[in-house]
């Protein structure tokens, strides 16, 4: 059980975690050109680990350095192996989905093989567009025992495609993972492709294949892609501080007391950034500064201690905010009145379902949360919304993080600003995104 002593007033000016999303795209990428790229600030984290050694295992070499430097020398866009390849993504969905993208049009068979939670979690979102582009799987339906929904489940047993075809695919659910799956599938094809989103997800496979020389183009959540000749490595990426993991210090500042925080660095996409305007709503102190453009835009971000209150979250801004949940639903418990998010579905085949573990865990501390379903209009599914009150008088509390690396430093943050000392029972998962994470925040006692 790990123990969270409350914290009276911080000052600090933190790095966070680099991006983990940009860090997999940069590795992937430069593995696909034919010469060498240096990657500063990459992201040293569980997930990271996994996409290095499946790239290794598909022949590509990458040498790790001090100082967060990888430097990766492609092998060109059809990896060099005949036989069978076996991979393994540990727990990290963002390695089994993108690869599996590039590895469709590959000339040899694959077994991807993952972790025991990613054991859990649905493949057919990529599996089922990706067979539409004539891409070959074995694996058929099934149900688990712990889940009584039938889809398709890791081990992946991916077969050479005679072709990849180009077409047009309009993706059922707004997923960075599954656009950039299609996005990888699709420069191997003859043609042009056009992928089309329900609502706009993380950009960045689409920014760095520009970065790349690559042929796509983007109008609004419509994407074309050409078929692809080469990529262009750009020599050098820097790889900014992740909103995600900045988020949690963001909230922190905004609701503990007598408290300023100044975040360097981080990543500033707005297709990522979506909890800066419902934060905005919620009447956060929130200032950016030294903001610079790159492939990617990113800044210092500082925050103070402010006044919260509740915000109604609507659909269409979940997906530029989708791994913020946890922690919005934090702040939302701070905040004066009630505060209503919509469109949480995606939130259940996250590494644990997320809308589960934050109500149980934040009805545990006396916070009144409660969850609902209802019809999305939009595409007539059943969808789910969490309703938040907030300011209530907050209890003492053992949570349970579920292995979920977000849901464990939500509540983390929670208990250092509620003023009542909690435990957790597992934070080895936070090692998947953020491992200072725990190191950062024991600067805050000194
Ligand atoms: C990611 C996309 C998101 C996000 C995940 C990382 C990515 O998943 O939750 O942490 O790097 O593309 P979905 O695409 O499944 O929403």
């Amino acid at each position: 059980m790990y123990k969270i002593v409350p914290i009276k007033k911080i000052n600090k000016t933190l790095f966070v975690a680099a991006d983990k999303s940009i860090s997999h795209r940069a590795l992937i990428l430069s593995s696909l050109t034919k010469s060498k790229t240096l990657i500063s600030n990459i992201l040293d984290s569980d997930d990271i680990k996994a996409t290095i050694d499946c790239l290794r295992r598909l022949g590509v070499r990458i040498v790790l350095k001090p100082k967060s430097i990888a430097v990766v020398y492609g092998v060109g866009k059809y990896f060099l192996k005949k036989q069978l390849v076996r991979l393994y993504a540990r727990e990290s969905g963002t390695t089994i989905r993108l690869l599996t993208g590039i590895l469709c049009a590959q000339k040899f068979p694959v077994k991807f093989e993952a972790g025991p939670t990613l054991n859990l979690r649905p493949m057919a979102r990529i599996v089922y567009p990706l067979r539409e582009m004539s891409a070959v799987f074995k694996n058929k339906e099934r149900k688990l025992k712990t889940n009584s929904e039938k889809n398709i489940y890791p081990p992946l047993e991916i077969e050479p495609a005679k072709a990849i075809t180009a077409g047009k695919f309009k993706m059922a659910i707004a997923s960075a993972q599954v656009k950039s799956a299609l996005i990888f599938a699709a420069l191997y094809a003859q043609e042009q492709s056009v992928i089309i989103e329900p609502y706009k997800s993380r950009d960045h496979t689409e920014r760095m294949l520009s970065l790349f020389k690559a042929g796509i183009k983007v109008k609004s959540s419509r994407i074309a892609i050409n078929p692809l000749k080469k990529l262009v490595s750009p020599g050098k990426i820097f790889v900014p501080a992740d909103f995600s993991s900045a988020a949690f210090f963001m909230v922190l500042g905004l609701i503990a007391k007598d408290s300023k925080i100044c975040l360097k660095d981080v990543n500033l996409n707005p297709t990522r950034s979506g909890l800066l305007k419902v934060l905005r709503r919620m009447g956060a102190r929130i200032k950016i500064a030294n903001k610079k453009n790159g492939f990617e835009p990113y800044g210092d971000i500082f925050v103070e201690s402010s006044k919260l209150i509740s915000a109604n979250v609507l659909a269409d801004e979940i997906p530029l905010m989708i791994d913020e949940i946890p922690i919005l639903c934090v702040a939302a418990s701070f905040a004066k009145g009630v505060t209503r998010i919509f469109g949480l579905r995606e939130l259940k085949v996250k590494e644990t379902d997320r809308i589960n573990s934050m109500v149980k865990n934040l009805t545990r501390a006396g916070v009144k949360i409660k969850a609902s379903s209802y019809k999305n209009k939009i595409n007539n599914q059943t969808d789910y919304c969490l309703t938040i009150s907030g300011q209530t008088r907050f209890k003492k509390a053992s949570f349970n993080s579920y292995h979920d690396h977000r849901t464990a430093m939500s509540l983390i943050i929670f208990s250092l600003a509620c003023g009542l000392e909690n435990k957790i029972n597992d934070i080895s998962c936070i090692d998947k995104s953020f491992p200072e994470f725990i190191a950062i925040l024991e600067t805050f006692y000194c």
